[in-house]
């Protein structure tokens, strides 16, 4: 177990900060191979760590070429982390501590810190990657104002808060606001910047930039379109304004995460900003809206109000997932949106947490916190969030939210402290309800049902597996939205919120005139594992009849799971109810056409593996691959007739726009031109390819025909068109991966790491070609092993340079434990080879020892 590793972090230890900062100045003297830092730290001693304390500074990989207290040299030196001052040189009372140190962003591949990317220089310092730009006691709870000066010959020199003065070569930044130094933000470059403004509700007037490299200028309108909309929806929903005169997002090619929040300079992924209708897919100018929304709430719940320590995080990311969540409902569809999230959390969350490095929202302990920005953290820890809310009501949450930002602005604030103003405005005791915070792992929901003179009895029971360190768990309280429904398809009981709280409970509804059918769960009310026993002429009732969308696309996913278990584990056949339900909702005219394409999506070969395997079978790869191809051409036989004309219908023409409306139909297109590809040899996508006038639908229909094995003359044209886009290519690497043929996966990987476009060293690319991988689900798990052992070589290769994008992608391993013994063995080789690699790092050493429960 981590537990037992010397390095390892523990909630119980927190302790504050020995001093206060009054203030900070830095002074940065550009040059890739020898960066001068000057940091001049006005502190003082903290009243809540009485006597006269030492000061302990991080510090990492950094040159250390002067220090001085008050004025005074002082000869100190430092450690393999830090520089410590021992009480006894210090002046008592406040001091001015300054040092100056030599760094070298050249050399720095793992984009942590001060670095460069395509000769700009930009930083990324959350959670810990400030101490490689300074000695600097860089932990959340330390905020102060910064202040500061950059000198470097390059046109654009942009930090945190606002400009205050500039000269040919230098700028000075001022940020009014205290903020903990994973905030801090440095971008110099020679960039060019796509300029507008926004007017905020009580009249101050903020200027608004995006900053991309020459040439670039035009995919930013689409992010700038999304910050506008972001800021005016904060402003009605949350009652949260701007607090700067100037909002500056800043696009790098080279960046370990989607995007990050430091305060008035965000710092972008490109991927995650740049976007036009020839670059970029819908799906693309969906995440581009909502990171863009994602990183400016940060503004409030982030950065006005931040984390005590870092075992807090998911009090800021939680939140401002919900928040980004939200606030794309709001702008597009509400269903669409809520299924979107709930089949992502599945795919990430339910995988990680029931896994062995399942972890609760808010961790007790870490060696590397890089490891725990997690879909644990981030998407459940935004269920949670909606569960609160589902609990004291749309109106009591309001009050809670405009309580939170009033007591705790300014502060670094807990998860205590954000129950605490749910307690106190709803009058409830929430002490049950913080398990899902404590507490790791899926819980299960058992439903049993009886029908009898009138009653129905509903009986839900709930199941909290054992998770890494935690063998027993007291029950949850659930809050499950439920329905019941007649036979003429009214509902006879309205939807209502069961607050489930012990192990098990009965629930009775009298004096019905016919036996219901009950739809559990709506809205997907709970992030649990519904286990309910529902026959086939009731799942049909339900996806014909449920007023809930959320849960009438959920009878049909149901359905769907069932069949192909079965045609899985007893070779049965595709169910004509099922086939002739799936059509019924795919030509369902009333419906919109981005909920009928997810409704036409099967579950993927990941969650087939995963639902098998909790059933208590061993799956098996290539059997789901054979399965799913099976009921997909069962489906295309079905709609065979009908086909042609959905996909006519479905044809969006004129300009592309990026509206939901518009690319819900490109998206039915797209499912129906998949399925006709199993009957036409892929002559309708290879037209729609040839014919498309934007990136969706060239893109889409190279990954149908791909699918096929009809891809390569098309793939090729892609190529040729895309090569000098970095972007566009990362898609063109991903997507072969991603579809080739099982037994060919592996040689399609290791010819694209020989391509001249491939560069260990950029993030998109190397995800784009593993990410892709270890998602293919039949291919990764081939039976020789490749796979495993071809993402084993490059992550120890990887992990030297870039240790926290390894670290991520190692997850690939995380479901083991469900293969049968011969895979076990070889995924366990390949984590163990990891373990035993020549300079590990502290953020891979941690991920395979977890894996391996080490
Ligand atoms: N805080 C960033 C976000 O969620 C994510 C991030 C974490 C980026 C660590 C970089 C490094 O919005
Ligand atoms: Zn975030």
């Amino acid at each position: 177990m981590t537990a037992a590793d010397p390095r390892t972090i523990y909630l119980s230890d927190y302790q504050p900060y020995s001093h206060l900062l009054e203030q900070v100045e830095l002074c940065f003297h550009l040059d890739p191979a020898a960066t001068r830092v000057k940091a001049r730290l006005h502190m003082a001693p903290n009243p809540l760590r009485p006597g006269k304390q030492d000061v302990r500074l991080d510090g990492e990989g950094l040159k250390l070429i002067s220090c001085a207290v008050n004025g005074e040299a002082l000869n100190v030196v430092p450690d393999a982390t830090g520089l410590s001052i021992a009480a006894a040189r210090l002046p008592s009372g406040a001091f001015v501590l300054e040092t100056e140190v030599e760094i070298a962003p050249e050399d720095n591949t793992a984009l942590e810190g001060l670095y460069m990317s395509n000769g700009m220089y930009c930083t990324q310092c959350e959670a810990e990657g400030f101490r490689k730009i300074t000695f600097y006691p860089d932990r959340p709870d330390v905020m102060t104002r910064f202040k500061v000066r950059i000198e470097g010959d390059l046109p654009v020199l942009l930090s945190n808060g606002n400009p205050v003065a500039q000269g040919a070569d230098w700028a000075e930044w001022d940020d009014p606001w205290p903020k903990p130094a994973y905030l801090f933000a440095l971008v110099a470059g020679d960039l060019v910047n796509f300029p507008d403004h926004f007017t905020t509700m009580s009249g101050r007037e903020v200027a608004l930039n995006i900053w991309v490299r020459p040439g670039d200028e035009g995919r930013c309108a689409w992010g700038m379109a999304s910050l506008k909309a972001a800021m005016l929806w904060d402003e009605q929903v949350y009652g949260r304004e701007y607090d700067l005169d100037i909002f500056n997002i800043v696009a790098v090619d080279d960046f370990n995460m989607g995007a990050m929040e430091n305060k008035g300079l965000n710092i972008f992924n490109s991927k995650a900003v740049l976007a036009s209708a020839d670059t970029a897919t819908d799906d693309d100018f969906a995440r581009v809206e909502s990171i863009i929304a994602h990183e400016y709430f940060h503004n409030w719940t982030g950065n006005r109000i931040t984390c005590r320590d870092w075992f807090q995080l998911c009090l800021k990311e939680g939140l401002t997932v919900y928040r980004d969540q939200q606030f794309s409902s709001d702008l597009r569809s509400a269903p669409v949106k809520r299924i979107q999230d709930v089949l992502a959390l599945r795919a990430r969350q339910f995988r990680e947490d029931g896994g062995p490095l399942a972890h609760p929202v808010r961790p007790d302990h870490y060696i590397e916190i890089n490891n725990f920005y997690t879909a644990t953290v981030y998407e459940k820890g935004a269920e949670v969030i909606g569960m609160l809310r589902r609990l004291v009501g749309d109106a009591d949450y309001a009050r809670a939210l405009d309580l939170y930002f009033a007591r705790h602005d300014g502060q670094a604030a807990t998860i205590e402290d954000w129950l605490a103003v749910f307690a106190e405005v709803s009058g409830r005791d929430l002490t049950q309800f913080k398990l899902w915070y404590t507490q790791a792992g899926t819980p299960v929901l058992k439903v049993s049902e009886d029908w009898a003179d009138g009653r129905y009895t509903l009986t839900l029971e709930q199941e909290n597996p054992p998770t890494p360190g935690q063998p027993e768990k007291a029950p949850k309280l659930i809050p499950v939205a439920i329905g019941l429904i007649g036979p003429n398809g009214d509902e006879v009981v309205p939807t209502q919120l069961l607050e489930f709280g012990e192990a098990k409970h009965s629930y009775v509804y009298d004096g019905l005139g016919a036996r219901p059918v009950a739809s559990i769960l709506r809205g997907f009310s709970a992030p649990v594992i519904v286990e309910r026993s529902v026959s086939i002429e009731d799942r049909a009732f339900l996806l014909a009849h449920d007023s809930d969308a959320f849960n009438r696309w959920e009878a049909g996913r149901t359905l769907g799971k069932e069949l192909l278990a079965r045609m899985i584990t007893e070779a049965a056949e595709p169910l004509p109810e099922f086939l002739a339900a799936m059509e019924a909702l795919a030509f369902d005219d009333t419906l919109e056409p981005a909920y009928r394409a997810l409704a036409l999506r099967l579950p993927s070969e990941d969650d087939m593996a995963a639902t098998l395997f909790a059933a208590g079978h061993v799956p098996d790869p290539a059997a789901i691959h054979a399965a799913r191809d099976a009921l997909h051409l069962a489906m295309a036989q079905q709609m065979r007739p009908r086909l042609a004309a959905l996909e006519s219908a479905m044809h969006v023409p004129g300009a592309y726009s990026p509206d939901a409306a518009s690319a819900g139909k490109r998206a039915l297109r797209l499912g129906v031109l998949g399925l006709l590809a199993r009957l036409d040899g892929g002559s309708a996508a290879r037209e729609a390819y040839y014919d498309a006038s934007n990136m969706t639908e060239s893109f889409g229909a190279l990954a149908i025909l791909l699918e096929i094995g009809e891809g390569s003359t098309v793939l090729a044209d892609f190529e040729e068109k895309f090569q000098d886009d970095r972007l566009v290519m990362d898609k063109w690497f991903a997507v072969q991966v991603a579809c080739a043929k099982p037994e060919a996966m592996a040689d399609v990987v290791r010819d694209l790491t020989q391509h001249r476009g491939f560069d260990i060293k950029n993030p998109n690319r190397f995800r784009a070609v593993f990410g892709a991988m270890a998602a293919n689900h039949a291919g990764f798990h081939e039976a020789d092993g490749a796979g495993y052992d071809l993402l084993a070589d490059w992550l120890i290769k990887l992990d030297l340079l870039n240790p926290q994008t390894a670290a991520r992608m190692s997850t690939g391993f995380e479901s083991w434990p469900r293969y049968d013994i011969d895979r076990q063995e070889m995924m366990r080789a390949a984590l163990e080879r990891i373990l035993a690699s020549k300079g590990l790092s502290r953020d891979l050493g941690e991920m395979a020892a977890r894996m391996l429960a080490r």
